[in-house]
């Protein structure tokens, strides 16, 4: 784990009933969906340790106790292979779950992302903090999504949104940016719109579930009206830190796959396993 980042706490909003997978996410969290053997809020716990970070923040809602007994010891399992050649495929679980604090709160009801990530506030407290969307797989080989970010933060003291281009076709399944190239790839945002009509977008270019939200953002967040969907919507309460020019955009490095989807999930699994095969 990366010593000393200037952002401590990830929050994962994780009280999405994933629908799309029904029914497999019946009675199981979408978010516990594994990709090969590791579910899908573990690559992002890792991400975020990666980062730099030891406190990870979980919103979660009814029906998502699997996800705090995953973060927990399991004595009984332990003690059972315990000095069998299957012990080291708790390892890596082991290690975050000794090098990291996890704190639960829940949303009682969905009413959207932004409101998700107001309900994690008494979690988090006054200090710049991280956002994961685990159903948004990023991977990298060398420097995770959330450490190119993390730099970007110690640079510009702002609020950061990860984005990349998407078919114009697709804007309306996302928050769609607009601002103006400072450097390669590095975007001062002036316009945000969560999930515009290809006629209406203001670019291709949308954001996915990669965050560093400065602590602001949870007074604008009280104030933010419902949007798209009759939501509180994280992207208008952004477009308010926008208009003050405290947003980046930044095109990361790196693979995302959209495990919210059944093809994303399945292109996410094939490659990681052809990967896997091929080391
Ligand atoms: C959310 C956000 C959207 C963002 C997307 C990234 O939408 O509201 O702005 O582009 O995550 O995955 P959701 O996918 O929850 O509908």
């Amino acid at each position: 784990m990366k010593k000393n980042s200037t952002i401590k706490v990830c929050l994962f909003p994780a009280a999405g009933y994933g629908t799309r997978f029904l029914p497999a996410t019946k009675s199981m969290p979408k978010e516990m969906l594994p990709i090969l053997t590791k579910p899908l809020i573990q690559y992002g716990v890792e991400e975020a340790m990666n980062a730099g970070m030891n406190t990870m923040a979980i919103v979660t809602g009814r029906g998502k106790r699997a996800i705090e007994d995953h973060f927990d010891i399991s004595y009984e399992l332990e003690h059972q292979i315990k000095g069998t050649t299957k012990e080291k495929m708790l390892a890596d679980i082991r290690h975050i779950i000794d090098n990291c604090t996890f704190s639960y709160t829940r949303q009682k009801e969905m009413k959207g992302l932004g409101h998700a990530i107001l309900t994690g506030e008494p979690l988090i407290g006054h200090q710049p903090f991280a956002v994961i969307l685990a159903d948004d797989l990023c991977v990298n080989e060398s420097q995770g999504v959330l450490s190119q970010m993390v730099k970007l933060y110690e640079k510009f003291q702002c609020s950061i949104v990860a984005i990349e281009e998407i078919d114009p076709q697709q804007t309306d399944k996302y928050g769609v940016i607009a601002g103006i190239e400072i450097e390669p790839g590095i975007f001062r945002v002036n316009t945000m719109v969560e999930k515009p009509a290809p006629e209406d977008a203001p670019s291709n270019l949308a954001i996915i579930g990669r965050y560093i939200l400065t602590p602001d953002i949870f007074d604008i967040l009280q104030q933010t009206k419902p949007g798209k969907a009759g939501e509180i919507q994280i992207t208008d309460a952004l477009m308010e830190q926008a208009r003050q020019g405290n947003v980046i955009a930044y095109k990361f490095n790196g693979k995302r796959y959209d495990c919210g989807s059944i093809d994303g999930y399945v292109q996410a699994t094939v490659e990681l396993y052809n990967e896997m095969k091929n080391k």
